[in-house]
C-alpha cells in the first residue's frame, strides 16, 4: 500500500496534475488539444507528455516483469524531459530492486530530421511552424534531464543515459538484456532503429511498448512495428492501450 501510494503522488508529479489538469489526449478537436498539448506540456512544468492512462501500463508492464522474475534493466527510447524514465527509476526503488538499471536514449536535441522521399507525412510535421517554433523538436538537454531525475533524488548509477542519434548508439550499447523497452522515438526511423537493435535483447517474458502506433496523422511509427513485426515472425497479441499507445509481450 505505501508503495501504491508513493507511485500515484509521482505520477501525479510527473505529469504535473497534482493542482490541475492535463489536457484530454483523446479530445476529437484537435485544435484545443493543440492548444492545451503547448500549455501544459510545452510551455508548462510537467516532466513527462504522457497521459496518466500510459504511465500506469509502464507500472503494469514494470510490474508484471518483476513479479515474474523476467531478467533485464528496463529502456525508454526517446524521453524529452525523462519523466517515463524517472518513474521507471521510481519503480525500482520503492520496491527495492538494486540489480536493474535504467537506460535513457535520446540525442538530447531533439528530433532527426526525416527523409522527405521516404517520409512525406513526417518531413511536412517536422517542417511545420508549430513543430519548429513551439516544439522545438522535443529538444532538452541531458544536463536538465539529470536535473530532473535529481528534483524527485532518483538520479544514481542505476540510471544510464545513452547520449546521440539511436542510429549511433543503439547498435553498441552496452546493454544485456531487457525486461521492458519503451518506443517513443516518435517516427519510422527512430522506431525501426530501436527495434532492430533493441528487440534481440528483451528476455521473452518482456514488454515492448510503442507510444506512437496508433498515430498515422504524422508519423510512420506503426509501418516500421508492423513490418519489424512480420520480418521477425512475432506474433504475440499487440494490446491496446489508448487510442496512440500500444503493447506486446514477448512470448519467446
Ligand atoms: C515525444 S518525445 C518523448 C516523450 C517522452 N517519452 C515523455 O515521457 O514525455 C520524442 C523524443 O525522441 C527523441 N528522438 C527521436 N528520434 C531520435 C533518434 N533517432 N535519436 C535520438 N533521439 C531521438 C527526441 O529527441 C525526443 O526527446
Amino acid at each position: 500500500m505505501p508503495e501504491e501510494l508513493y507511485l500515484q503522488l509521482l505520477k501525479r508529479a510527473l505529469t504535473d496534475t497534482l493542482y490541475g489538469e492535463a489536457p484530454d489526449h483523446e479530445d476529437p478537436d484537435v485544435a484545443r488539444f493543440i492548444g492545451g498539448f503547448l500549455r501544459h506540456y510545452i510551455h508548462g512544468r510537467a516532466h513527462t507528455m504522457l497521459p496518466m492512462a500510459r504511465l500506469d501500463n509502464i507500472q503494469d508492464c514494470v510490474t508484471r516483469a518483476l513479479d515474474d522474475g523476467v531478467p533485464g534493466d528496463l529502456m525508454e527510447t526517446g524521453s524529452w524531459r525523462g519523466g517515463a524514465t524517472i518513474f521507471m527509476r521510481g519503480i525500482l526503488k520503492v520496491r527495492g530492486v538494486t540489480d536493474r538499471r535504467v537506460w535513457v536514449a535520446d540525442s538530447f536535441q531533439g528530433l532527426p530530421e526525416p527523409d522527405a522521399e521516404k517520409y512525406p507525412l513526417e518531413a511536412t510535421a517536422h517542417k511545420s511552424k508549430t513543430m519548429v517554433e513551439q516544439y522545438r523538436h522535443f529538444a532538452v538537454s541531458l544536463d536538465e534531464v539529470r536535473r530532473n531525475f535529481e528534483t524527485y533524488g532518483l538520479l544514481d548509477d542505476q540510471v544510464e543515459f545513452l547520449e546521440g542519434w539511436f542510429e549511433d548508439t543503439l547498435p553498441e550499447a552496452p546493454v544485456e538484456k531487457l525486461a521492458v523497452l519503451r518506443l517513443d522515438g516518435d517516427y519510422y526511423e527512430s522506431t525501426r532503429t530501436a527495434l532492430v537493435n533493441l528487440y534481440p535483447k528483451l528476455s521473452p517474458g518482456g514488454f515492448v511498448i510503442v507510444d506512437d502506433y496508433g498515430e498515422d496523422q504524422w508519423t510512420y511509427c506503426r509501418r516500421a512495428v508492423d513490418e519489424f513485426r512480420a520480418e521477425s515472425g512475432i506474433e504475440d497479441e499487440l494490446q491496446q492501450v489508448d487510442s496512440k499507445c500500444f503493447f506486446w509481450r514477448r512470448g519467446t
